[in-house]
């Protein structure tokens, strides 16, 4: 078996430019580095990136860094590295787990590959089943790979025993879930059943080589870092005070862009293998509606109001130029067969977003400095302006400047894309 330890002379410092470009939406740059590696997710920043900004603002081990859109967990892990303490906080239930169990990087390497092993064992001697699984995991694995999935899944039920190397083993499990598909699985896209690759691992050898490069992981970390100084919510960051206790010195985030993203969805694949949602339609009130509104599903299916929403005292500082742009989407639709809902999606990400700055400003210690990764969007080729939008609220919640960097420009490489309006992306700096 090829042993995929972590080695460090094989990863390349990158210089200070690719730094910033290297924010990544696509994970890849943290795919190198250890324990960022266990699960691919969406948009996650470069982890070396983050390392660059607690440099830069000199973070040291008496500040507290949060990150309201914690995802994966990038920025708690960086900090771990860095011995700086952090918050993260995640409203998607499944993500908030991955995110807490890549977080127990910390806890008994030995005892975790031992449970790895029982269940293992126990997977051996116990023959799966693939009646009990819906069509789109039928649909996604050969028989064989499944049943052997199961098994393993049944064998982690029997001996779960809710500790922390327990819900490592749980992420082993369902780290292995895309690469032992033959489901057309992009990255850490939606799946795509209809669509077939050719190359699969085995369950056995990918669950095995899972828990070696977890296990050479944390004791690689557990040589180098005292122990993790994070703590994760599985919360929204939209009523961030009601359990963040502690005042923060420096916000990192990546918040979901108004670009119709469906992150409730992203993990569906997953959820559906452990019996956590039926299908499709469970995904809204199990997962969606715990979100911000950025996707028009979202919006649409809590059938949101224009005009109540334009109303909202949240976005009171922006609301002229929202009306206009929010008014032409709610037009432009009517000349589309799909008729989506942007103009409401527009709409509530603000009033969100606003809400989210509002408890920044009450959880952050004055003086504060926070960095966003955003970009902006133009659905139906209308574009908003995202960029300045959130920086006009920030100012409205109490924070005193804000300046947008550009790092890239989107939307001009795909010829395929649905409108030729110039998009980009960047850091918006935010202090006070
Ligand atoms: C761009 S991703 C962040 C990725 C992250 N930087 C990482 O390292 O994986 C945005 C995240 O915000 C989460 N999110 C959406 N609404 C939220 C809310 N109200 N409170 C907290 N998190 C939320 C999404 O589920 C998604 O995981």
């Amino acid at each position: 078996m090829q042993l995929a330890l972590f080695d460090e002379s094989r990863v390349e410092s990158p210089e200070p430019q690719d730094l910033k470009t290297a924010r990544s939406g696509t994970f890849v740059d943290n795919m190198a580095l250890p324990v960022h590696r266990w699960f691919r997710y969406s948009a996650g920043f470069a982890a070396a990136w983050v390392g660059q900004v607690l440099d830069d603002w000199q973070i040291g081990a008496g500040q507290i860094v949060l990150d309201p859109f914690a995802g994966s967990g990038t920025v708690p892990l960086v900090c771990d590295t860095h011995g700086v303490k952090s918050i993260g906080v995640e409203a998607h239930p499944f993500v908030a787990r991955i995110c807490k169990a890549k977080l127990s990087w910390d806890t008994s390497a030995e005892r975790f590959a031992a449970l790895a092993n029982e269940i293992a064992a126990y997977q051996a001697i116990h023959k799966g089943q693939v009646d009990p699984y819906p069509a789109l995991i039928r649909r996604s694995f050969e028989d064989e790979t499944l049943v052997t999935l199961d098994s393993l899944k049944n064998a982690w039920l029997a001996l779960d025993d809710r500790s922390p190397e327990s819900e490592l083993v749980w992420l082993a499990i369902t780290a292995i879930l895309r690469p032992t598909s033959t489901a057309g699985t992009a990255q850490w896209q939606y799946i795509l059943p209809n669509k077939t690759k050719k190359q699969v691992l085995s369950p056995q050898f990918a669950f095995q080589q899972q828990v070696e490069i977890m296990k050479s992981d944390m004791r690689w970390m557990q040589a180098r870092i005292k122990g993790s100084r994070a703590e994760v919510f599985a919360g929204d960051a939209r009523s961030l005070s009601d359990f963040v206790s502690e005042r923060v010195d420096a916000v990192i985030t990546s918040p979901p862009y108004a670009n119709n993203y469906d992150y409730a969805d992203a993990l569906r694949f997953e959820m559906t293998f452990w019996g956590e949602v039926a299908g499709w339609g469970d995904i809204h009130d199990k997962v969606r509606k715990r979100l911000i509104v950025s996707s028009s599903q979202h919006s649409s299916r809590e059938r949101l109001k224009l005009e109540e929403l334009l109303e909202a005292d949240e976005v009171a500082p922006i609301r002229q130029e929202l009306a206009e742009v929010t008014g032409q989407l709610a037009t432009v639709r009517e000349e589309h067969g799909g008729k989506k809902h942007y103009h409401t999606m527009i709409a509530a990400y603000c009033r969100d977003i606003a809400q989210v700055l509002r408890q920044l400003r009450r959880v952050c210690k004055p003086g504060a400095r926070m960095c966003w990764v955003i970009g902006d969007s133009a659905p139906y080729g209308v574009y908003a302006p995202v960029d300045r939008w959130i920086g006009e609220l920030a100012l409205a919640a109490g924070f005193t400047a804000y300046r947008f960097e550009k790092l890239r420009d989107r939307n001009v490489k795909w010829k395929n894309r649905k409108h030729r309006i110039p998009l980009k992306e960047g850091l918006l700096w935010i202090e006070g």
